[in-house]
């Protein structure tokens, strides 16, 4: 992926992470089209992929369970019309992800040829399968428990999604 731009911020607690959803979602639903984006989580076990997920999922109005895919590698929803320009999300877990012919016969290569909004944790393990990332979320776990976030646009559209994110969430220098 050809980095277009980049954001450097700090999720002190999990309320950070819900904060910087709410903005991310934000972003999402006043997309002039329909959306059409890859975003990607990485990070190691527990640095916060899928809480970013849930609280991303339940900004853009879904208010059912929200699995962590690990095991069905795709969980999907349907988002109400307040959130039409978003489509469908699709939240991937890649992690136990290793036959590439499940690329091609569990419909992930159609997914991504489609629009919605794509969500997925490590995305590594289905590297050469992937299109390039609209955005790429780069988590680390610091020893106070805080979180460097870094985030990676490798589109136009990604760089549209960075304007204004996070506010208030900063790095300190
Ligand atoms: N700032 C933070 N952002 C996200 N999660 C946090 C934060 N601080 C603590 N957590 C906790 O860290 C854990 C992250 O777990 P999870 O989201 O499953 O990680 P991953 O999907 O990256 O393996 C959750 O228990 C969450 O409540
Ligand atoms: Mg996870």
């Amino acid at each position: 992926m050809r980095i277009l731009e980049t954001r450097h911020l700090q999720w002190a607690d999990e309320a950070a992470c819900e904060s910087f959803a709410q903005s991310l979602a934000a972003r999402l639903q006043r997309s002039a089209t329909p959306v059409n984006a890859s975003i990607e989580l990485h990070g190691p076990l527990g640095a916060g992929k899928t809480s970013l997920t849930r609280h991303l999922l339940r900004a853009l109005g879904v208010s059912g369970r929200i699995k962590s895919p690990s095991y069905a590698v795709l969980e999907s929803y349907g988002l109400g019309p307040d959130f039409a320009q978003v489509g469908e999300v699709s939240h991937f877990d890649f992690y136990r992800f290793s036959d590439p012919r499940e690329w091609e016969d569990a419909g992930f290569r159609d997914i991504f040829a489609a629009p919605g909004l794509k969500l997925s944790e490590w995305p590594d393990k289905a590297a050469g399968m992937l299109p390039p990332a609209d955005l790429q979320i780069w988590l680390t776990v610091q020893e106070d428990d805080s979180r460097e976030v870094d985030l990676r646009a490798g589109s136009d559209f990604g760089v549209s999604l960075l304007q204004g994110l996070g506010q208030g969430l900063e790095a300190r220098a």
